[in-house]
């Protein structure tokens, strides 16, 4: 998928009452946007998939709601006030400023890219006798852009591993790594900046002191483990999952709500016992991937990628990406945090935090594995994976080019729409009758306006699965016409049937037996 439709997929989202820029009156605020009507509906829906596949499906997960607002000590205690950089450039002739780490990235991307291309050369040339993982290990041109990835990779690593700037710099220059802007190499040095935005809490100029917007919600979680462990009477091993706001003052925030400056986690906490951890990074790595096929889009999509750089409390840590229309990006990330958190909170508020284990008579921190998603990258994910333009032959519809958001039918905005053919006649009022029924268990929309093909296009764009039309047989024999939006496939039901066939096809119930 290319830029061309990224922008297209944007403007759409704004068309359509998805997505508006925040204070777009104002000319905007840059990396940050509201949510329309339907752009609500959708994470919404986004918010219950999640909850639901960790709160109700896992016996052992529970959900919590902590404040944005925290201790100030939290984010000393969990390092983010010393460590939560990111390393930045800036090309002198653009004056633009850039995430140096990504830059290197991008520019390791491109070697990746070269080896699908020959794959896909390859493929074409071979068909069916084509041996993908011999050719990957014998092909001369995929080793020598193998060997590419792995030089870059193992500098890049030590140069972030080792905090050396110096020598991220250094990587840039030597790989001729140009600014998109200006298109030059005129690179300044290389300088950390501390993410977290701070404000003034107290009402007394003087008396004020400083406190921080959470950038992650997962301290939340870790300041009320015992709080939760206690009242709750859970047993290792155990998992506490959150959605909420969190706060970076990304600097390099562009490619819309990709990388926003206020968004949302969905974060859960799973507690074990020390040395089990490498088994549930794994359990919770594979179980992530399958709530993301779940919602059934190409799975090639989707791939791991583990860390260059390890967190400052991580021991193991992997991101599941995704092929955004810009390229593989992070989607979610799988964090093995040990009991990083769990001591420096022990240690900075003198509380004890420990698990008293009854079979083995002993206390101890337990380890941590963590999933996190943002609410909002997945929400661009599923636009991007969604958004198809199709040309249209089919009888009963009008021709031309058709926009269809294919959002999977439980996550859809809108369940189903009820159209009347024509404002007369006791069409109306039919209508009225079947949206009263189905009212209760659906988000549904009433549309007389236009003609019925304007009217199926206008759904299709905004990811309505079923259209039900009524007509002047309807009054006669109790049947509408039902149109399902992917395959545009009429057909004649009784009205008795309406609820029970939206209801198996859109049902969140079904989405979740999946997983
Ligand atoms: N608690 C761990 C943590 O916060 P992270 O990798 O920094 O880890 C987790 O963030 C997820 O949050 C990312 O995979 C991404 O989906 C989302 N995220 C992070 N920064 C974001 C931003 N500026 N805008 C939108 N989503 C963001």
């Amino acid at each position: 998928m290319s830029e061309e439709i990224f922008k297209k997929i944007v403007a759409h989202s704004k068309e359509y009452g998805f997505i508006f820029q925040s204070s777009e009156i104002y000319d905007g605020l840059a990396a940050v946007y509201d949510y329309g009507q339907l752009g609500s509906e959708l994470k919404n829906n986004i918010k219950q998939y999640w909850w639901e596949s960790m709160v109700k499906l896992n016996e052992n997960v529970v959900g919590i709601d902590s404040a944005i607002f925290m201790h100030p000590t939290v984010w000393k205690a969990s390092g983010h006030v010393d460590a939560f950089n990111d390393p930045l450039i800036d090309n002198k002739d653009s004056k633009k400023r850039y995430r140096a780490d990504v830059l290197i990235e991008e520019h390791r991307e491109k070697f990746q890219q070269k080896i699908n291309k020959e794959v896909e050369k390859a493929q074409k040339k071979y068909g069916d006798n084509f041996n993908e993982q011999e050719f990957l290990n014998t092909n001369q041109r995929v080793l020598e852009n193998k060997e590419k990835i792995a030089v870059i990779t193992e500098r890049f690593q030590n140069a972030l591993n080792n905090n050396n700037l110096d020598e991220v710099r250094q990587i840039i220059i030597d790989y001729e790594i140009v600014c998109p802007i200006s298109g030059t190499k005129n690179w300044t040095e290389v300088r950390q900046f501390n993410l977290m935005f701070d404000t003034k809490i107290g009402s007394v100029t003087g008396d004020a002191s400083v406190i921080y917007l959470r950038p992650e919600t997962a301290q939340g979680i870790f300041v009320n483990y015992l709080n939760v462990q206690k009242t709750g009477r859970l047993r290792l091993p155990f998992g506490i999952a959150q959605i909420g706001k969190a706060f970076r003052n990304e600097i390099v925030a562009r490619q819309f709500i990709f990388r926003m400056r206020e968004f949302e986690q969905m974060e859960m906490q799973f507690f074990v016992k020390p040395g089990e951890e490498m088994q549930w990074f794994e359990f919770w790595k594979q179980k992530r991937l399958n709530w993301h096929y779940a919602m059934g889009f190409n799975k090639n999509k989707y791939r791991f990628h583990n860390h260059d750089k390890l967190a400052h409390y991580a021991n193991a840590a992997t991101d599941i990406e995704f092929e955004f229309p810009f390229g593989f990006k992070e989607l979610e990330g799988i964090h093995s945090r040990t009991d990083f958190d769990l001591k420096q909170h022990q240690e900075f508020s003198g509380k004890k935090l420990q698990y008293f284990d009854n079979a083995e008579n002993r206390s101890f921190t337990p380890f941590v594995v963590e999933t996190s998603i943002g609410l909002d990258r997945t929400f661009l994910m599923i636009l991007s994976n969604s958004y198809d333009e199709e040309i249209i032959e089919k009888e009963g519809e009008e021709s031309g080019t058709r926009v269809v958001l294919r959002i999977p039918p439980a996550l859809a905005p809108v369940k189903v729409a009820v159209l009347p053919l024509l404002k007369k006649d006791g069409l109306v009022e039919k209508a009225h009758e079947i949206l009263d029924l189905l009212k209760f268990d659906h988000n549904c929309q009433y549309d007389e306006k236009d003609s019925i093909g304007k009217r199926y296009r206008r759904q299709d764009a905004i990811g309505t699965p079923f259209c039900i039309t009524i007509d002047h047989q309807t009054l006669t024999d109790n049947m509408v016409t039902i149109r399902h939006r992917d395959s545009m496939e009429q057909e004649r039901i009784n009205i008795t049937d309406v609820e029970k066939i939206i209801a198996e096809k859109v049902s969140m119930k079904n989405l979740l037996k999946q997983l």
